[in-house]
């Protein structure tokens, strides 16, 4: 249980150094246009359902589905004969939707239902009246790329048809119109800001790139363009083109996160969201380092053949089994553990008789050169054992033994002649 316990830590170990040395791969030198927000690391198990966040709330557009509502214009009014505050005369969407705020005012007061495609946002009022007077100011409202545009005129009625005309007043335009007339109150702005839909949509792209591990990021690969159009092309490769999506309604919700499902080994790399919004100067970058993990493992049935007759009392659960599980979800099979435990034994058997080789061999050798030493002493002559003897060091410990038994007894018989 120990040994097995250790195996898993020093799995665990390995897997998560290997996922580092993964995650560090340095990416390339970024494009000064966009600016990074975030770099993250993230890891999921092959299999599973991976979510590459990328979402921005700057780039929801619309929070309906008329796609072009965040620009307004509105006319208000203030100063009028007797003073007080402003008050909303009509407004329009950019989407062409027109609202005019008094009652009397429905037919009297006109604006062009194309200004946001021609840039004339001029106000008409068929026919002037007195309470018509007062300072007038168009405003154009992007709600989106906080852009605000305001133009003033002061309108003035009179009743001499030779004091109708327009000047300047050094702050703005005074418009004198004749009572009974029509007074066109001027405001042009064909800005393509103000002008052209079909241009911000065009500009306003969100795109996801994938680099393989290694591959430097001006040689990224092209996973999805999205427009705000709708419009969206993929060049993903094909192992992957049909495991990824970013959500319908991405546009709408400001979500361009990029779902992988299934995720599998080959997915690793690094990903990186980009969001343009070319006219308002938005230009984002978010990486994403994935790494796949294992999948997680099933724990093999643990009695299958026989389901447990076979044994005479059902074996209860296995605790270090149930604490792997839980833990790291990585099982070391039981024959693996097995021979790793068998492995243990024999290195062991190994050693010990390795030692003993040793201790056998040293011993030899002391008594060896005990053996010299008194035949030197008492017979002084070389003798042909010696030569042998000199063999005993390569002979087994067996043969040693034996030989070393032998020597003594011929000592012994020297001695006692
Ligand atoms: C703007 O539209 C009005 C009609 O609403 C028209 O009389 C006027 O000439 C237009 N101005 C320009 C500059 O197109
Ligand atoms: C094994 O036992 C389970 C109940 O513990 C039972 O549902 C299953 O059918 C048995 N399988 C076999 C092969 O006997």
């Amino acid at each position: 249980m120990e040994l097995r316990s250790q195996v898993l830590l020093w799995e665990l170990l390995l897997l998560q150094s290997s996922a580092v040395l993964l995650s560090s791969v340095p990416s390339g030198p970024a494009p000064a246009a966009s600016s990074v927000v975030s770099e993250s690391t993230v890891s999921w198990a092959a299999g599973a359902l991976a979510v590459l966040r990328c979402q921005s709330p700057r780039m929801v557009w619309t929070q309906d589905r008329l796609h072009d509502r965040q620009r307004v214009v509105h006319w208000d009014l203030s100063g009028g004969p007797g003073g007080g505050p402003a008050r909303r005369l009509v407004d329009m969407y950019s989407a062409g939707e027109q609202r005019v705020y008094e009652p009397r005012d429905r037919g009297r007061l006109l604006l062009p239902l194309s200004a946001f495609h021609d840039g004339n946002f001029s106000l008409l009022i068929r026919a002037v009246e007195e309470a018509d007077e007062g300072l007038y100011t168009c405003n154009l409202h992007h709600h989106y790329c906080h852009l605000y545009e305001t133009l003033a005129i002061r309108l003035q009625v009179t009743d001499n048809p030779r004091a109708a005309g327009a000047h300047w007043d050094g702050e703005k335009e005074v418009l004198v119109v004749e009572r009974g007339a029509p007074a066109l109150l001027t405001c042009v702005n064909r800005a393509h800001v103000w002008t052209d839909r079909h241009l911000e949509e065009a500009q306003q792209v969100v795109h996801w790139d994938r680099q393989p591990p290694g591959v430097p990021h001006d040689r990224a690969d092209r996973l999805l363009d999205l427009y705000a159009s709708g419009e969206r092309r993929a060049y993903a490769p094909p192992f992957l083109r049909d495991r990824v999506a970013v959500g319908a309604d991405a546009f709408a919700r400001g979500d361009f996160s990029l779902r992988i499902e299934p995720l599998e080994p080959a997915d690793e790399g690094t990903y990186s969201c980009h969001l343009h919004h070319h006219y308002c100067g938005l230009h984002e970058r978010r990486i994403f380092h994935l790494t796949v993990t294992e999948p997680v493992a099933e724990p093999p049935p643990r009695d299958s053949p026989g389901n447990g007759s076979s044994h005479s009392g059902a074996p209860g659960p296995d605790p270090t089994l149930v604490r792997g599980r839980s833990v790291i979800n990585v099982i070391v099979p039981e024959g693996r553990a097995h021979f790793f435990q068998q492995l243990g034994y024999v290195l062991a058997t190994l050693l010990l008789f390795i030692l003993l080789f040793i201790a056998v061999i040293l011993a030899t050798r002391q008594r060896r050169r005990g053996g010299y030493e008194y035949s030197d002493k008492k017979s002084g002559k070389p003798k042909g054992k010696d030569v042998n003897m000199a063999e005993f060091a390569v002979a087994t410990g067996d043969q040693a033994l034996y030989r070393s038994e032998d020597i003594q007894l011929e000592f012994r018989k020297e001695y006692c002649k």
